[in-house]
């Protein structure tokens, strides 16, 4: 059984999906969910099981605890996590959680990277900085993790169309509609190769 740890910040929609994907199989265990935002949608997701009913134990921690110290590294460690896996998490992973789960972090990012990457281009902000450079297209790019933004190497790409009327949050629902069909599917693959 390969175990995988969820982090995400927000509504949750992306480990929902992974949660929900991987519940009845006999290969794959969700095994933790760990956030740093006490107010994020996705620890109600949890806390009602997902869409399947499903219990996925939530760690809370805070700033000082993720970069001051190794208790996350450890504490994944001796959970004998495989795969960790970014849903919508906001934080810079550090470096010692990075070099502790070599080529085992995979991050989703809401553009077709390199394009749209970097401190500060999250969510929303990336739908609207690719609306007002007049892209005819963006996607999803899901990627390995290394200790800077958005910067690892390239697992998988998707795209869909921006049209010149399209808004921000057109461009979102295109790109969620893609991240919520691949990224459970690419998170398959990369457990499959491990
Ligand atoms: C997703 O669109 C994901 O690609 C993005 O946050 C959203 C989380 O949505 N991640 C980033 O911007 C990371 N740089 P969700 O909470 O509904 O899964």
């Amino acid at each position: 059984m390969k175990r995988i740890a969820l982090f995400a910040s927000g509504s949750g929609s992306n480990a929902e999906k992974i949660a929900d994907y991987f519940a009845d199989s006999a290969d794959v265990d969700v095994t933790l969910l760990l956030t740093n935002n006490p107010k994020a949608g996705v620890i109600d997701r949890a806390r009602r099981g997902f869409g399947k009913n499903t219990h996925v134990p939530v760690l809370l921690f805070d700033r000082t605890t993720f970069y001051n110290s190794d208790r996350i590294t450890q504490f994944l460690q001796q959970q004998q996590i495989d795969l960790i896996v970014l849903a919508g998490f906001m934080w810079l992973m550090p470096a010692g959680l990075v070099s502790a789960f070599p080529d085992r972090i995979v991050n989703i990012h809401p553009a077709l990277l390199p394009k749209y990457g970097g401190k500060g281009m999250y969510g929303h902000f990336v739908h609207e900085a690719v609306v007002a450079a007049g892209e005819g297209e963006s996607g999803i790019t899901i990627h390995f993790v290394n200790e800077h933004y958005d910067e690892g190497q390239i697992i998988f790409q998707a795209s869909c169309p921006v049209l010149p009327t399209d808004t921000p949050d057109d461009v979102a629902h295109s790109v969620q509609v893609l991240e919520h069909t691949h990224y459970p599917r690419v998170v398959a693959d990369v457990l499959a190769r491990l």
